[in-house]
């Protein structure tokens, strides 16, 4: 007996036909996905006899009751797979009511928030999808918050509720980041869209990522938010397109405006109590809602990475940068911008610009990612810079960077 006998994944593999074209690996962007799939995909419904411990069902998401539960590992168990199957497979987002029942505890928070916001307001800073100062946020509320106020830090995130959520979608070692967000009375809808990672580049940015790295994306992040205060429906909760992460080239497709206006005659929303959460598979079709109420609508946005995706070696540009300029500087006069200096760019810097500070580094109003270290030297060797302009700039970036 073979040691994979049990592997559906080895067993099942059949090679491509002999003679058939091999299937692109890319989403080419001419070819546009067409919006009945989404509808299809969409047209479905499920019941609490599909997700047995939730208390209700409500527009076809799933919501939680913890105050019945035990947080407990083990006894979470059972709710944790649950979990798992609405996010991978059923709508793709579930409510937790009461996540947080520690009302003066939120108040606590909120007053953190406050403090940090007030003594923020000196600087505008970009949002990704409101106009600069028109709502509160809060960049990297969860340095902040911690910094600010660590008796309510501690007990905010020694929830073991965050951790039984986190690990049912990202299993063990991940790291929590958080901003808060605070939309006034009059505060604008977002435009539909997926999240973090590839729902934060561009279509042609995403066309360069294989249908595997599309994929494995949505399984890279935990999308969630903890409502710091009541979210009627009128005050603009954020909408759901349930099942909607399930479009296999859903990241190519969500900024097409069929696929927006699709959105926009189906999301569904429900309203929070303070201390509720809802988590959702960032590849989900959503958006945040106008806020028509008289309140403001306060939330701690959280986002949850995977610890997968990091390498296993650090890799400082900078120095290598500082040495190789000269031969660099050669190849780029010898070529131009060759496929041999692109790719011994590639090589030398970071490609990805995140994690950042963002409020050094804002995301530009209609942009998504601040520049990467690529991005800084691919303009300097077109542009002539010196070793010390290179470096100078390299280095400022990563000051600004830092936390
Ligand atoms: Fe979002």
């Amino acid at each position: 007996m073979s040691p994979h006998a049990n592997s559906e994944a080895i067993d099942s593999y059949s090679p491509p036909p002999v003679k058939a074209a091999i299937p692109s690996r890319l989403y080419a962007i001419a070819d546009t996905p067409k919006v009945s799939s989404l509808a299809n995909i969409c047209d479905r419904s499920v019941t609490t006899k599909n997700y047995p411990l939730a208390s209700e069902v409500q527009k076809n998401i799933p919501i939680y009751n913890l105050a019945k539960y035990n947080s407990d590992k083990t006894a979470a168990n059972n709710l944790q797979d649950e979990w798992y199957e609405v996010l991978a497979n059923g709508p793709g987002v579930f409510v937790v009511q009461n996540m947080y029942s520690d009302q003066p505890l939120l108040d606590e928070t909120n007053e953190a928030f406050h403090q940090i916001i007030e003594r923020e307001k000196s600087h505008t800073k970009g949002d990704h999808f409101a106009a600069g100062g028109k709502n509160d946020r809060i960049w990297n509320s969860f340095s902040k918050h911690g910094l600010q106020d660590p008796s309510s830090f501690v007990k905010y995130y020694s929830n073991p509720w965050l951790a039984r959520v986190c690990e049912a979608w990202l299993g063990q070692q991940y790291r929590v980041t958080a901003q808060t967000n605070i939309v006034k009375p009059g505060g604008a809808a977002q435009v539909s869209h997926r999240d973090y990672h590839l729902g934060f580049q561009t279509a042609e940015g995403c066309s360069r990522f294989p249908r595997g790295m599309q994929h494995a994306s949505q399984f890279l992040t935990l999308q969630g938010a903890v409502a710091q205060s009541d979210m009627p429906l009128e005050s603009g909760p954020t909408r759901f397109l349930p099942f909607s992460q399930k479009l296999d080239s859903g990241f190519m497709a969500y900024r097409l405006p069929e696929f927006d206006q699709y959105f926009n005659e189906n999301w569904v929303s429900l309203p929070l109590r303070k201390g509720d959460g809802v988590f959702f598979n960032p590849a989900l079709h959503h958006a945040a809602g106008n806020n028509t109420s008289q309140v403001d609508r306060s939330a701690n946005l959280l986002q949850i990475s995977s610890a997968f995706g990091k390498p296993m070696e650090q890799i400082d540009a900078i120095p290598l940068v500082k040495v190789c300029w000269p031969e660099i500087q050669q190849l780029y006069k010898a070529e131009g911008l060759s496929d041999r200096v692109e790719t011994v760019i590639a090589a030398i810097g970071e490609g990805y610009p995140f994690p950042t500070n963002l409020d050094n580094r804002p995301p530009a109003p209609n942009g998504m990612a601040p520049a990467n270290e690529q991005d800084v030297i691919r303009e300097a060797i077109t542009s002539n810079w010196d070793t010390e302009k290179i470096v100078s700039a390299l280095t400022q970036m990563r000051v600004d960077g830092r936390p």
